[in-house]
């Protein structure tokens, strides 16, 4: 996997110029071993699974086993139950993780937007990730398959990490993850010490708390690791920082000799287990003109059984006011065994302030620290850091040199990929660009050159990986930024209001276009306004009495019109100042409406496009949509003959559910894909005529109908099939379950709303039942109007498996049948 194959090429001069640390957060960036396998399948758990197929042992990033990710029972907004817990069965320096939905080969869709970590050192204390702005959720993914890196700032030390799905409504999430990082081979697992202190400079303050430490902080921290091992040395002057947008002093934990009138600050380090320690290394800032200094003496007592050794190691560096920059003072430990160690920093100066400290231990000796500490000699070493810094500057150059060609060829390789992956999709205006998000968390300034290396080859494999993974279903994007559920080669539509109006196949589409519109411009002053239909992001539709339309129609149209009449149209409108997308949208839409011809569906009868705003004038019936229509009506029998309502019979209900049928029989002939039909979208003419059109989502009315997914489409769940929620697919076997819900509306009058009784969530909760199939899902129950054989009908649209629902024609066969 690539960062660590790229280290190991470039550590021997990285190494050169960056002896800071033992643990340079830049550099310890290797893949942990969730998609290498080293971590084993024991070790990775989880709160719970949806099913046996999406075990916490799927949730390796790039893997594809099982059903292609981990996937837990539905997660609930608020509620941070659900998890998944990789043990990495000894401590390790984290930096970086990675995150990827459940793709499946093209038939997965989840993926976590959001999420939080936890992790543990010990298994019992759990402790919340937050980043350096205190903020603990991170930003995920945004589809299925792309692989999402987001840097740890700060890093963490832990055995057990925990990803943990976040999300504001409860759904469905599938992740797949890897950690980078490397051994923690310090050892530490906690140090204890007072807590920092605030300066006042020059009206100013300076506060040198510890603000990342992860401990308990009362009187003084305990049981925690923070600042001191986060792989960050401070600056020269504390307080500037390598961070952005924090307090002065942020990267420095120091103390006031005021506050300790033994002279001394006391830390204790307590490890995992006994270690033969060689060195302790404490970054220390000596700004003597500020009166900080480092250290004058320290005292350090080792544990290595119960007791404490009598006898304390004293070390006494030598003093230096000559040289005001930041160093490591390395402190032999003489090879004491210890499994804690307490040492007393003697104050040189009024303040005493360390940014890191680490511990070098028996047969660990990290690579890092197997070069000689320039800082450490800073006197007599000018020379060398002089010849180090060039030879630096030219590794540099060479190396930026190397990565601009490296760039530049994969980019043309990728360029060839992605042409040849989306020749077929990417003709049309909703094309995808799989971008790789490599986010930071916090931007870093400061950055050396190195990381700038491997942010380059991630973001190449990423760029790589979402390549290869592109013939999946690619959730194309809506000019308003909320992606549409979509498959590669559909192109989706979106109308004047905001809603889809059909997804029609690429293919289907190129034919379409290859003529002309078939429809003539119409005078904009033969329209005259009645009432706003509906009204979206784009547009407007409005209700208009159209003059004369008669002459504009064409021959084969069969308009029972009255002479010289106004005939009542719908006006679809597209805002003026609407995007360029929105505009072509709208005239793409004009087309494919041009070329659909059946009685059962609605007409576009002319257009206004030669001047702004852009119009579509299609039919609208008298009886307006079919769902408003059936409310106002009551079935025959006692009832409406008491309460003197209108009523509509058994076998016009039936006729216009057919009607519905042959319509969509007609779509489904061309590949059309309708992905709303309800009866709010059928239209009422006379003697119960019924024609589908699609302006259902626009209207306010209908809001309720329609679940709106955080940042997602808009989508009428209660309609929708199992795998068009759950794996966003729409295909004529999804319209065919909508039309059974359609069916059932209208055999029930309109009267409640399907699964009336479930909210939203339960709606989707029960979707995934369909999904399981586990006997438990709920389906719409039986109308009283409705006969046997027709409630087969709507139960045979609600197949799980798509193959085994009827095709329009069937139901339609069907109906005519049950009429006879
Ligand atoms: C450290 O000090 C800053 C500045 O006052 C404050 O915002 C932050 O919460 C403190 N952090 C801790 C852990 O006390
Ligand atoms: C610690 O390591 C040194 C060097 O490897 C060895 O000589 C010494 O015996 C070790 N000490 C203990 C107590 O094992
Ligand atoms: C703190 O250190 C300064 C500088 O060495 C010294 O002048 C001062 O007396 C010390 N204060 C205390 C309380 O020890």
């Amino acid at each position: 996997t690539p960062p660590s194959l790229l280290l190991s090429l470039t550590l021997p001069f990285l190494n050169f110029f960056s002896p800071l640390s033992t643990t340079l957060p830049s550099l310890c960036r290797y893949p942990l071993g969730m998609s290498g396998g080293q971590i084993q399948d024991e070790d990775i758990s989880a709160s719970s699974q949806w099913s046996e197929s999406t075990a916490a042992r799927y949730g390796r990033l790039d893997f594809e086993e099982g059903d292609g990710a981990w996937c837990p029972e539905t997660v609930e907004p608020d509620s941070l139950k659900e998890f998944l817990q990789i043990d990495l069965r000894s401590l390790h320096f984290i930096t970086l993780v990675g995150t990827q939905g459940r793709h499946a080969g093209g038939i997965g869709n989840e993926f976590a937007q959001m999420y939080k970590i936890k992790y543990s050192r010990d298994g019992s204390r759990w402790i919340s990730w937050r980043n350096r702005q205190g903020k603990q959720v991170i930003e995920g993914n945004r589809n299925a398959y792309d692989i999402v890196l987001k840097d740890l700032e700060p890093p963490i030390i832990a055995r057990f990490v925990r990803f943990m799905p976040v999300s504001d409504h409860s759904m469905n999430v599938c992740m797949r993850v890897e950690l980078y990082g490397c051994e923690w081979l310090d050892g530490l697992v906690s140090y204890n010490a007072p807590v920092g202190e605030q300066m006042s400079l020059e009206g100013e303050s300076v506060h040198l708390n510890d603000s990342v430490y992860d401990g308990a902080v009362i009187f003084s921290m305990t049981e925690g690791l923070g600042q001191l091992t986060d792989g960050m040395c401070g600056l020269d002057d504390f307080t500037q920082s390598h961070v952005y947008n924090v307090w002065p002093g942020y990267d420095y934990v120091g103390w006031t000799n005021e506050s300790f009138s033994s002279g001394y600050v006391e830390i204790m380090f307590e490890f995992d287990r006994a270690r033969n320690f060689t060195t302790m290394k404490v970054h220390c800032n000596n700004m003597f003109t500020r009166h900080v200094k480092a250290f004058r003496q320290v005292m350090c007592y080792f544990r290595s059984e119960a007791d404490w050794e009598a006898k304390p190691l004293s070390f006494s560096p030598s003093p230096d006011d000559v040289n005001p920059s930041a160093r490591f003072v390395t402190v032999s430990l003489a090879n004491h065994m210890a499994s804690a160690i307490k040492c007393q920093f003697y104050f040189a100066d009024t303040w005493m302030m360390f940014s890191e400290i680490t511990f070098q231990s028996g047969d660990h000796v990290p690579w890092s620290l197997s070069w000689d500490d320039p800082t450490h000699k800073v006197d007599d070493s000018n020379t060398r850091i002089l010849i180090g810094c060039l030879v630096a500057i030219i590794f540099i150059l060479v190396a930026i040199i190397v990565i601009i060609l490296w760039r530049q060829v994969w980019q043309k390789m990728l360029e060839k990929v992605g042409e040849l992956v989306y020749s077929r999709a990417c003709t049309h205006t909703h094309t995808h660009t799989h971008t790789c998000s490599f986010d930071r968390v916090t931007p870093r300034s400061g950055v050396s050159p190195h990381s700038s290396v491997l942010d380059s080859r991630l973001r190449l494999t990423n760029a790589a990986v979402a390549a290869t993974a592109s013939k999946a279903p690619a959730a194309t994007v809506g000019q308003d930024g909320v992606p549409h559920y979509a498959e590669a080669d559909i192109v989706n539509l979106q109308g004047v209001t905001g809603g889809n109006t059909y997804a029609v196949p690429a293919l289907t589409m190129d034919l379409l276009s290859g003529k002309d519109v078939a429809v003539e411009e119409f005078p904009r002053k033969l329209l005259t306004f009645k009432e706003k239909l509906g009204e979206g992001q784009f547009g407007e539709v409005h209700l208009c009495e159209a003059e004369g339309m008669q002459e504009f129609m064409n021959k084969d149209f069969p308009f029972d019109i009255t002479e010289n009449q106004p005939e009542l149209v719908a006006v679809k409108m597209l805002r003026a100042d609407a995007n360029k997308n929105a505009r072509n949208d709208f005239l793409k839409e004009i087309k494919i409406m041009s070329r659909l011809k059946d009685p059962n569906i609605i007409r576009l009868l002319a257009v206004c496009i030669c001047s702004d705003p852009l119009c579509m004038i299609t039919e609208y019936m008298e009886n307006g949509d079919l769902n408003q229509f059936l409310c106002r009506h009551e079935p025959e029998g006692q009832l409406a003959l008491i309460s003197n309502a209108p009523t509509v019979s058994y076998s016009n209900l039936c006729y216009m559910a057919t009607q519905i049928a042959s319509g969509m029989r007609y779509l489904s002939s061309l590949n059309f894909v309708h992905r709303d039909l309800a009866t709010r979208n059928c239209l009422v003419g006379k003697n119960y005529t019924i024609k589908i059109a699609d302006f259902g989502m626009s209207r306010n009315l209908y809001s309720g109908d329609y679940y709106r997914i955080q940042g997602r489409a808009v989508l009428p769940i209660r309609w929708m099939s199992w795998e068009s929620i759950l794996l966003g697919k729409f295909t004529t076997a999804s319209d065919v379950w909508a039309f059974g819900v359609t069916l059932w509306e209208t055999l029930t009058f309109c009267k409640e709303q399907p699964y009336s009784q479930l909210t939203d969530e339960q709606v989707i909760e029960n979707t995934g039942e369909f999904f399981r199939d586990q006997k438990r899902q709920i389906y719409l129950p039986q109308p009283a109007l409705c006969p046997d054989p027709v409630y087969k009908i709507m139960l045979s649209c609600w197949r799980r498996n798509t193959k085994e629902r009827p095709s329009f024609q069937e139901i339609y066969r069907a109906l005519l049948e049950s009429q006879a």
